[in-house]
Parts: structure tokens; C-alpha cells; sequence
């Protein structure tokens, strides 16, 4: 892959300083994906301290509930917990229909799920596993919450991201990896990249409501991805990587502002490094690609009629 002075240029504005904001987000109801570990977790951390109400959307309830019970003796807030394995889109669809049951209005979507995989993997859907839980899972949530997201007075989605978008890796003749040697990395590259896209695209479909859609990359920080792995994975990241990685707390301050900051109220379609608006790398702005990828994402989804807010 050739990388231009563009796609580098974020090199640049690592070091710039993070926005914060403390507006509140008070009795706005606010969806997590991943609620349970890392960054999702930092998130839900801070919208439990601003009063926000929250839905955790997790694939292990036990984990859930502890962490709810331990929320709770500090914050008067809030909380429900939805369960859903993001390997299986029947699981999704469960638990948007659940969330979409009980809430007329969702006012923050955060889509954390996701993870990072050394080996290919398949799930019951057919699809690459990193592909599905970082991409598929979370466009399909995204595309069932919007009549919710449009009742709100400004509805706003973000989907975690990551830099591992430049690993690139998305070839849409074999999203699968079965003609091509799969390596985790550009696998991750590939899901993000596709992500960036939806982001760009459905913000454009969006332009005329009150629901904006940005993707960040949470920092490099300090959290369980990579723990699905084998020991020698395991033993590097914490021997090598760990020291390289920075506290998650700066990922839910981030996340905190982007959801709740009034000077990003028209905001959307951008990529964010933290709180630091950046370029996406070139091939993730490709309009053509774009294009089969959300008529391919559709598909894989099971969207078959797209009824837009
Ligand atoms: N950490 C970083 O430096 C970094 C950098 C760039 C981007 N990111 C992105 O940040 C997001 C969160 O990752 P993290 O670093 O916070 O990792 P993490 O600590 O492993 O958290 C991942 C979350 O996703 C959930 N999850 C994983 N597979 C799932 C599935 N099949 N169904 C439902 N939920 C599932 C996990 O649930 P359990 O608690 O049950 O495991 C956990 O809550 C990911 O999208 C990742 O790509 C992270």
C-alpha cells in the first residue's frame, strides 16, 4: 500500500491537545455497544456521572449487572442492560427491537463493540467474524435505532473506529478472506475501512435531519481487545505493546465531548482522533468503493427495504 503526505499528515496533530466538555447529558437516553470493557466502558463511566440514562448493550449480562450495581452506589442514574452477541445479526436485530420497544427516543448511539483477531473465523451468518462484529453488527444497529435517533432534539451516532483503518485490507470481491492469506491486522483494516465508509455515506443520506454520524479512534489505550487471542499474542501485548498504551480514560473523555459538545450540533461524517478532526487514509474515501460497500453492507445486513428518517 502507498501512503501520500496526506495520508500522514495526521502524524502531525497526534500531540494536539483534547477538547473536553462538561455540558450535561442529563435524562438523554444514551446506547453503548461493548458497555462492558475498555473504551465502552470509560464512556458509560462518564454519561453515569453527567446523570445520562444508559443502555448497555453486551454480549455477557453477569458482567454487566456487576458493573451496573457498582455505577449505581455512586450515580443517581439510569441503567438498563440489553444483551446481544454481536457475532449474531438475529441478536442484533433482538436487541434494537427490545431497545426500540422501550424507549420512544435514543439521544446518543455509541457503537464500541468490536475486537481484533490473529485467525480467520467464520460465524453462523456466513461472515469473517472481525468483519461482522466491527462493521455488519454495527451498521445494522445503527440502521434499526434511527427512527428513535431522528425523535430526539439532536440525535448523534458514533462509531469507534480506529487508525487500523490504514492497514487497509478491504477487497469486496473477498470479504471472507478465502482467496487471499488473512492476516488480523489488515482484517481489522478492512472492517474499519469499511465503517469509515458507512459513516461518510449515511451522514450524507442523513444531511436533511437532526441525526448527525461521526466516526473517532479512541486513542491507543489500555483495554482487553486483543485478549480473544492466543497466549503469545497475549504475553506480547502486555510485555511490549502495554507501555505504549495510554490510560482509557482519555477515550471516554473524548467520546464524552464528541456526544455531548453544542459546537459539534451540525457536525457529521467526519473522523476524529480522539477529539481531533483528521483525514481518514485515501483509499477510505474512495466513492466508488463506497458505494458497492453500502449496497454490499445492506446485503450482508439482511436490510432489504431502506426506509430513511
Ligand atoms: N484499545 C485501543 O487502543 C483501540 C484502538 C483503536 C480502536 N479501538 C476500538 O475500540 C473499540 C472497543 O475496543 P476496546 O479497546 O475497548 O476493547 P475491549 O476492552 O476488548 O472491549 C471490547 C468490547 O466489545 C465487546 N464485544 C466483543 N465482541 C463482541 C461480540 N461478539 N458481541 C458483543 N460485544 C462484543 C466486548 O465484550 P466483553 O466485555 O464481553 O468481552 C467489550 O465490551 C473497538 O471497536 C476497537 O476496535 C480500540
Amino acid at each position: 500500500m502507498k501512503y501520500t503526505k496526506d495520508d500522514l499528515a495526521f502524524l502531525k496533530k497526534r500531540k494536539t491537545k483534547q477538547h473536553t466538555n462538561t455540558e450535561t447529558l442529563k435524562g438523554k437516553t444514551c446506547v453503548v455497544s461493548g458497555a462492558t470493557s475498555g473504551v465502552g466502558l470509560e464512556i458509560i463511566k462518564q454519561l453515569a456521572r453527567s446523570g445520562a440514562d444508559i443502555v448497555m448493550v453486551c454480549r455477557n449480562k453477569d458482567k454487566a449487572e456487576k458493573i451496573k450495581s457498582e455505577l449505581l452506589k455512586e450515580h443517581n442514574t439510569q441503567i438498563d442492560i440489553v444483551t446481544s452477541d454481536f457475532s449474531l445479526l438475529d441478536e442484533v436485530r433482538k436487541a434494537a427491537d427490545i431497545i426500540c420497544q422501550k424507549y420512544d427516543t435514543v439521544d446518543v448511539l455509541i457503537n464500541s463493540a468490536g475486537l481484533h483477531s490473529t485467525k480467520r473465523r467464520l460465524t453462523a451468518d456466513g461472515n469473517e467474524l472481525v468483519f461482522q462484529v466491527n462493521h455488519i453488527a454495527s451498521f445494522l444497529f445503527t440502521m434499526l435505532l434511527l427512527d428513535k435517533l431522528k425523535n430526539s432534539e439532536q440525535g448523534r451516532i458514533i462509531q469507534v473506529n480506529s487508525e487500523g483503518h490504514r492497514f487497509g485490507g478491504l477487497n469486496l470481491s473477498d470479504l471472507n478472506w478465502e482467496k487471499r492469506h488473512y492476516t488480523g491486522l489488515r482484517a481489522y483494516g478492512a472492517s474499519k475501512t469499511a465503517q469509515i465508509m458507512m459513516v461518510i455515506t449515511l451522514a450524507d443520506k442523513l444531511k436533511n435531519t437532526n441525526i448527525t454520524i461521526n466516526a473517532m479512534h479512541p486513542g491507543g489505550v489500555r483495554t482487553n481487545i486483543g485478549n480473544n487471542n492466543g497466549l503469545l499474542y497475549r504475553t506480547w501485548q502486555r510485555a511490549v505493546i502495554w507501555h505504549f498504551l495510554k490510560d482509557p480514560v482519555i477515550s471516554g473523555d473524548a467520546l464524552y465531548y464528541l456526544a455531548a459538545a453544542p459546537e459539534l450540533e451540525k457536525t457529521t461524517g467526519r473522523y476524529f482522533f480522539l477529539t481531533s478532526d483528521e483525514k481518514p487514509m485515501q483509499h477510505a474515501l474512495d466513492v466508488t468503493t463506497r458505494a458497492l460497500i453500502w449496497d454490499k453492507s445492506l446485503e450482508l445486513a439482511g436490510i432489504t427495504s431502506l426506509k430513511m428518517p
